[in-house]
């Protein structure tokens, strides 16, 4: 037995006790032998560093963010990718030393969108005309690393029209470096033909209808909520009843953790047999 002090990480957030992240971090260490603790990290709502520089202080390597702290984490970062400068978000810290440069922000949520719908869903992005709903945390998260998987457009509908256009607009270079269509719109008269539609507006979670017509997606589409469990039940059943392939935030919030783990530890671990588990837990949970 290592008498080592061990590598602790954490999701930090406000509220966490929901988290699965410390149910897919354990069997990521089950599956490649890493000699780490996951745990959960409640930060006050203003006390969000304070609770960082804590953790880091005992011990801690880095942490997931969660809401609402994902803007403050980018903040806090020393260096940031470039991935989670462009979402003006951090859901990933590594807290590296002083000499290493400081403490390293990343955000994994768009890299796991995409890892989940290219691999797990079989559907390359590349090409495809995909409807984006909602324009806060959630989608500014996503939108750049589905730019960078050179979808033919993608276009962007909110509630508030006004906020589509200025996430757009952040995202207007980078759209046209990889040679991606953007438009903006309110969620009335998007036009139709979208070969898939993600869900990034937290409409589910307050029971809501899908807040777009079931006219803008082609036969067959596939239909993600970035929601998972009882809140994407109702977004699932609409998909299903129109004929699209439904899928939910699962497998996006596995790919995410799969990424975040690949950036503190450097190897990435195998996703599939870790989703397939949370779906039969899940399944199984009252
Ligand atoms: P998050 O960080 O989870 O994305 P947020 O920043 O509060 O949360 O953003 C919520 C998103 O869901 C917004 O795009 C919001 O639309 P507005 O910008 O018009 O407020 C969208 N949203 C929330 N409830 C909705 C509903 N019932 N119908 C359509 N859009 C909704």
């Amino acid at each position: 037995m290592s008498t080592e002090p061990i590598d602790r990480y954490a999701v930090a957030g406000n509220p966490v006790a929901h988290s699965r992240s410390p149910d897919i971090h354990a069997m990521f260490v089950a599956q490649t032998g890493e000699r780490l603790l996951y745990e959960r990290l409640l930060c006050p709502l203003d006390g969000f560093e304070a609770s960082l520089r804590g953790f880091a202080a005992a011990g801690g390597c880095g942490c997931n963010v969660t809401v609402p702290f994902k803007f403050e984490a980018h903040d806090l970062a020393a260096r940031r990718s470039p991935r989670a400068a462009l979402a003006g978000a951090v859901n990933v810290l590594r807290f590296d030393t002083e000499e290493q440069g400081g403490w390293f922000g990343d955000n994994s949520d768009g890299l796991g969108l995409v890892r989940d719908i290219e691999h797990n869903a079989a559907r390359p992005l590349a090409g495809l005309r995909v409807l984006l709903l909602g324009a806060g945390g959630a989608s500014a998260g996503v939108l750049g690393s589905l730019i960078a998987a050179r979808p033919a457009e993608i276009h962007l509908a909110n509630r508030s029209a006004d906020k589509a256009q200025a996430l757009v607009e952040s995202h207007a270079d980078w759209a046209a470096q990889h040679g991606v269509r953007l438009a903006a719109s309110g969620l009335e008269n998007v036009g139709a033909g979208f070969d898939l539609l993600i869900n990034g507006t937290s409409a589910s979670l307050s029971g809501a209808a899908v807040p777009v017509s079931a006219a803008a997606l082609k036969p067959g589409a596939l239909a993600l909520d970035m929601m998972y469990g009882p809140a994407a039940r109702g977004f699932l059943d609409w998909a299903a009843a129109h004929g699209f392939e439904g899928r939910d935030g699962l497998g996006m919030l596995v790919e995410q953790a799969g990424e975040s783990f690949l950036i503190w530890r450097g190897r990435r671990p195998e996703t599939a047999p870790v989703l397939a588990a949370l779906r039969a837990q899940l399944a199984v949970a009252p």
